[in-house]
């Protein structure tokens, strides 16, 4: 867990846990052993703590969370750090994150690389720093550096942290070990960060929660965060200390953080692909081929643009290949504008982009994706013509929402080079990629496009083949139950309200209001056979036409539509359905519960690897809120028996096509977890 050397007069500790240097019970007990043996060994004139491997140390470690604890716990051991004899030096290099930074906090001095990243992420995790952070870093930089840190978790590199006070000594990676050593023989003795008082207006803390009042909305953390903070300009460390204990333990007991651990973990899961043989080699990708330069076309090729992989574009005509190219670049000047990007990283970008109205141009392709509009005759042309025109080798990849990646694969005579990157929209900004693994697609090519989503800072999660795969696919019964729910009485406003309160970022109207209400439409303005249909017709396509199931203002706010209204009795009438009072409770059962029954479908049948990454796909595809965990998660949270007993209740309500699942039932019964392998 740990390494200790004695360089003449200084010890260092080399903290050893690979991958991060978690700080869990062994290192911690190792830790503290090795300071404590330092004060009485004559030989020890200063300590030096420092990570082996590629950084400091990323924290504690998250997998002890909600177990009984170890000791000594970490406060304990950055106490014991602090409260040395011997002066205490941390060498940081990579990433001192969390608790490794309040190991860092709890040294006397502090020496890092320029690059090397600061930072307490806890509050991403739903919790706050729980070994005095709170307490030492606003002594150390400040109340206002420490708020910001804290309350974002955003960490700042070793250079911001030399001009705030953080650092006393830059170095560089080569040089850092011997640096720290030097440095530790120069200073007098120790200078403990607690010893410190820091003050603060106390107005200071009511305006930052008001400025980052958006951020902050519905979250535990950032608040305890605050009152943390506010605690180290008002009291002693101790009683500081005290308080950040309570609001830790607080935390990190509650759904929230249990929520936000489970995010964490589910989306390094998801990473990983069962059953790959260890062997396999990824393809390289050099170069990209993107057919199609329309919005999806164009943020997909961003992606690969903004990684420094040239792009080759193709469309049919030369004027919607203009617009493509030109819509690209004004994104990047857009975000330049913004101050995100240099006018070089622009012209870095855009120099990359290859546009041609050549096929032929895809020969020196490593990877082509599809992205035309949702046709099965049409996709499968573009896959024959592309088995002729693509190298030997290269991946085939479709952006399709729905169709099937086999039948899509059918058209090549090289099926196994052929997978599904289902982007999301906007595709230059959503993180989610649906990798869609068909039925003979080769496990180096799900594995390259897998590590290549990773490249372009993608999320990416696996999906066997079935219409709409995980994330649509289960959308699907959640607007048929909205649509229902409307006609039966309910409002777009209260399905939606119900969904927003709940924690999304909008509900199922507000959505087809946004994505366009004609998606899909027959185009056929007399045939109306339900509301959908009618707003269709009345030209209500949804933002776009700023009417759709709301009626939308210049600045796009959204009003009930007396219209709307208007239709929808209509319907009522011609159906016979006399409207009655809808419970929220209802909604939640018709269009949430009914998701994660269709989520429980997919994981029997074996689509999802495992539950948890149909959590991370409604994270990052549809904004779930994190701090729910995801629909399963959360479903377990609320009580499997409890969801099934709901759906039975509405059963009748639900429709002739639907069924419960299986494996939900069976979860349900027996009192297990959905991701249990041996229950699928
Ligand atoms: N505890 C336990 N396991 C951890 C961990 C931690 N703090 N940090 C990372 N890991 C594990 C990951 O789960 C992963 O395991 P796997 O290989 O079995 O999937 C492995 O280490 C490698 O992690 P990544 O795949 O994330 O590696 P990257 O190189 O992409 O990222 C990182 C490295 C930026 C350090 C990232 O792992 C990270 O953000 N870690 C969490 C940092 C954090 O939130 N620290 C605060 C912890 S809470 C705390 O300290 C409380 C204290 O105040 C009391």
């Amino acid at each position: 867990m740990i390494q200790t050397h004695l360089h003449d007069d200084v010890l260092e500790i080399l903290l050893d846990n690979a991958p991060v240097n978690a700080l869990g019970a062994g290192v911690r007990q190792a830790v503290a052993a090795a300071v404590d043996e330092a004060q009485s060994d004559a030989r020890v004139r200063a300590i030096v703590i420092r990570g082996n491997g590629k950084l400091f140390s990323a924290g504690a470690d998250i997998t002890e969370f909600g177990k009984p604890l170890a000791h000594p716990s970490l406060p304990q051991v950055v106490d014991a750090i602090e409260a040395s004899r011997k002066p205490v030096v941390a060498a940081i290099h990579g990433m001192a994150l969390g608790g490794g930074l309040e190991v860092a906090l709890g040294c006397h001095y502090r020496i890092a690389t320029p690059k090397a990243k600061l930072g307490l992420p806890e509050v991403t995790l739903g919790i706050l720093p729980g070994a005095g952070g709170t307490q030492r870093l606003p002594r150390l930089v400040g109340v206002e550096a420490a708020l910001g840190m804290i309350v974002t978790g955003s960490p700042i590199l070793g250079s911001k942290a030399a001009e705030i006070g953080l650092i006393d000594q830059l170095s560089t990676d080569e040089s850092l070990a011997a640096d720290a050593l030097a440095f530790a023989r120069t200073v007098d003795g120790p200078r403990r960060t607690g010893e410190r008082n820091v003050s603060a207006d106390p107005a200071l803390f009511e305006r930052f929660a008001i400025d980052n009042a958006r951020a902050i909305k519905n979250l535990d953390a950032p608040k305890a965060c605050i009152e943390a903070v506010k605690a180290a300009a008002e009291l002693p460390l101790d009683k500081g200390q005290e308080k950040e204990r309570a609001l830790f333990t607080a935390l990190v007991t509650g759904d929230q953080s249990k929520a936000l651990r489970h995010v964490f973990f589910a989306e390094r899961a998801a990473a990983k692909i069962e059953g790959l043989s260890k062997d396999v080699q990824l393809r390289p990708i050099a170069r990209v081929g993107v057919i199609g330069a329309g919005t999806m076309g164009g943020g997909i090729s961003m992606n690969f643009l903004s990684a420094g992989i040239p792009v080759t574009i193709v469309e049919m005509a030369q004027e919607a290949l203009d617009r493509g190219a030109g819509l690209i670049r004004k994104n990047y000047e857009a975000t330049a504008a913004k101050g995100r990007l240099t006018t070089e990283q622009v012209e870095k970008a855009v120099g990359l982009l290859n546009p041609t109205l050549d096929f032929g141009a895809l020969d020196d392709c490593d990877l082509i994706i599809e992205a035309v509009y949702e046709n099965m005759d049409v996709k499968k042309e573009i896959f024959a013509r592309l088995d002729k025109v693509a190298k030997p080798g290269a991946i085939l990849a479709s952006n399709t929402s729905y169709l099937s990646i086999d039948e899509i694969a059918s058209a090549t005579a090289r099926p196994q080079d052929v997978l599904g990157l289902h982007f999301f929209s906007p595709a230059n900004i959503m993180k989610l990629v649906e990798v869609v693994r068909g039925a003979e697609t080769a496990q180096d090519v799900l594995a390259t496009g897998m590590d290549l989503a990773r490249r372009i800072g993608k999320v990416p999660v696996v999906s066997g083949v079935c219409y709409g795969f995980i994330g649509n696919r289960m959308l699907i019964p959640r607007q048929e139950n909205a649509n229902a729910l409307l006609l039966e009485g309910a409002t777009p406003e209260q399905v939606d309200r119900v969904h927003t309160t709940f924690g999304m970022p909008m509900g199922p109207f507000q959505m087809a209001d946004l994505a366009g209400v004609d998606i899909g439409w027959h185009r056929d303005a007399s045939r109306i056979e339900n509301v959908r249909e009618a707003l269709c017709a009345q030209g209500r396509w949804g933002q776009k036409t700023k009417a759709g199931y709301y009626d939308y203002d210049e600045k796009r706010k959204p009003t009930p539509s007396p219209v709307v209204a208007e239709i929808v009795q209509e319907f009522r009438q011609k159906s016979g359905i006399t409207p009655r009072e809808i419970s929220d409770e209802e909604i939640v059962t018709r269009t949430l519960y009914t998701m994660v029954n269709e989520g429980a479908k997919i994981l029997e049948e074996g689509i999802a690897q495992r539950a948890s990454d149909i959590d991370v796909v409604w994270n990052y595809g549809y904004g779930w809120p994190r701090y729910k965990g995801g629909p399963m998660f959360w479903a377990e949270q609320v009580g499997l028996s409890h969801v099934v007993a709901a759906l039975q209740k509405y059963e009748n309500a639900l429709g002739e096509t639907f069924s419960l699942s299986p494996l939900l039932v069976r979860c349900a019964a027996e009192g297990k977890p959905l991701d249990r392998p041996d229950v699928r």
